[in-house]
């Protein structure tokens, strides 16, 4: 590099002032990154290792030779926005409209950001439960917002079951509490809302007149005979509620990031209003492929039973190793305690555990720690379970060695 460019990248530094300084390389980049070079068993980030359905690619490849290849229109293709507004009148009972109500988003990622810069404002405190999913923070950052962090309680076997203390929720609001983010089921601790989480939360949205912005992606994957409490199954709540869902979770497409929002009119007017100079619009071949494959709910209504038979797969091995486990309730997401596992690994702290783990061991895991604000260490790390069972089973084999 020549000294005037130096000079210049010098200069240009103290012009950017970063708005997210704090903000590096992921702990999920970096896990998927060793768990390559070391041909390790990735159970880190959360996608699955198998493929879709081929009726799906088939109906995006029927979409893409049909013409439908140029834009749509800013809200999303229509007949997905009514296939959306149909699967959440039968899953939860709320009839959205069409028309002024859902918005087809790039993913669940962009929903979050696009909802959160339309309805946080300079100065405005959002409420987050930690151990929180990792674009929250940084969205309500550019938009200017305060994050106030509630850590949820610990409780169970190794301190792997989780619940959201709704006292400490309720304390944590002021006056300058505009909105509170929550995740259910919920992205690392497999923790599902009850129907009185949902009254809870009704009860201080209400108090307090505050939006909720409710991220559901994983609202398909809920077991043992429970069934997900969406903010659409509560009037109060509907009326008040950024519902998010990503339908590359509920279809095995993380790559395709293709999701929805559904808000009553007068949030989503704010949501529009953002969403079509963020991103204007999403994929249109992708749109009319999942609108036509929608029209068959079998897909989403069977998915709960078939995570819930790999997670009773990880669980009766990893039951066999020196991991402590809760069965998790809803995701695919599996957390497990390693404070009783003797050896090298034993003492070190959850970051250093998971490098660990994935060079000596050869498994790939994401430590709990990362979800986290302030440091803090509770020996927890998460597997995820979307897998091939072979790759279960090896992930599984290789533990057992602890
Ligand atoms: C809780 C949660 N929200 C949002 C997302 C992002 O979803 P998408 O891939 O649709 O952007 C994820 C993905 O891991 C997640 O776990």
């Amino acid at each position: 590099m020549s000294a005037r460019t130096q000079e210049l990248t010098a200069e240009l530094d103290l012009r950017i002032q970063s708005k997210l300084p704090r903000v590096g390389t992921t702990i999920f980049t970096v896990m998927s990154a060793l768990a390559s070079e070391l041909n390790a068993v990735n159970l880190g980030q959360g996608f699955p290792d198998f493929s879709c359905d081929p009726r799906l690619v088939d109906a995006v490849d029927a979409a893409m030779r049909a013409g439908f290849n140029q834009y749509p229109p800013m809200t999303g293709v229509a007949l997905l926005r009514e296939a959306v507004v149909a699967k959440i009148r039968a899953s939860y009972g709320h009839a959205y409209s069409v028309d002024s109500e859902i918005t087809i988003t790039a993913g669940a990622t962009q929903a979050i950001l696009t909802a959160v810069l339309a309805l946080v404002h300079p100065g405005d405190e959002v409420i987050v439960l930690e151990p929180v999913y990792d674009s929250y923070v940084p969205a309500i950052l550019l938009a200017g917002g305060i994050p106030v962090p509630v850590a949820m309680r610990a409780a169970g076997a190794g301190g792997a079951r989780f619940c959201v203390d709704w006292d400490e929720v309720r304390s944590a609001v002021t006056a300058r509490t505009r909105v509170i983010m929550v995740n259910s089921p919920h992205n690392p601790t497999g923790m599902v809302f009850s129907a009185t989480d949902l009254s809870q939360l009704a009860a201080i949205a209400e108090t307090h007149n505050l939006i909720v912005i409710s991220d559901e992606v994983y609202e398909h994957m809920v077991y043992d005979g429970l069934s997900h409490q969406s903010v659409a199954c509560h009037e109060g709540l509907a009326a008040r509620s950024v519902l998010i869902s990503s339908f590359g979770k509920t279809f095995h497409v993380t790559g395709w990031k293709v999701g929805y929002v559904a808000a009553p009119a007068v949030l989503s007017t704010e949501f529009r209003r953002v969403h079509q100079f963020n991103v204007f619009t999403v994929n249109t071949p992708m749109q009319h492929g999942l609108a036509s494959y929608l029209s068959d709910p079998t897909p989403y209504l069977t998915l709960a039973a078939f995570y819930q038979r790999k997670r009773d797969l990880f669980l009766e091995g990893i039951k066999r190793t020196r991991f402590v486990v809760e069965p998790t309730a809803g995701t695919y997401f599996q957390l497990a305690s390693y404070a009783g596992i003797e050896g090298p690994g034993a003492s070190l702290n959850e970051v250093d555990f998971c490098r660990w783990l994935v060079r000596e061991v050869g498994v790939a895991a994401i430590p709990v720690s990362a979800f986290y604000d302030l440091p803090r260490e509770s020996r927890l790390i998460r597997f995820c379970f979307a897998k091939q069972d072979s790759t279960l089973q090896r992930a599984l084999e290789r533990l057992s060695s602890l």
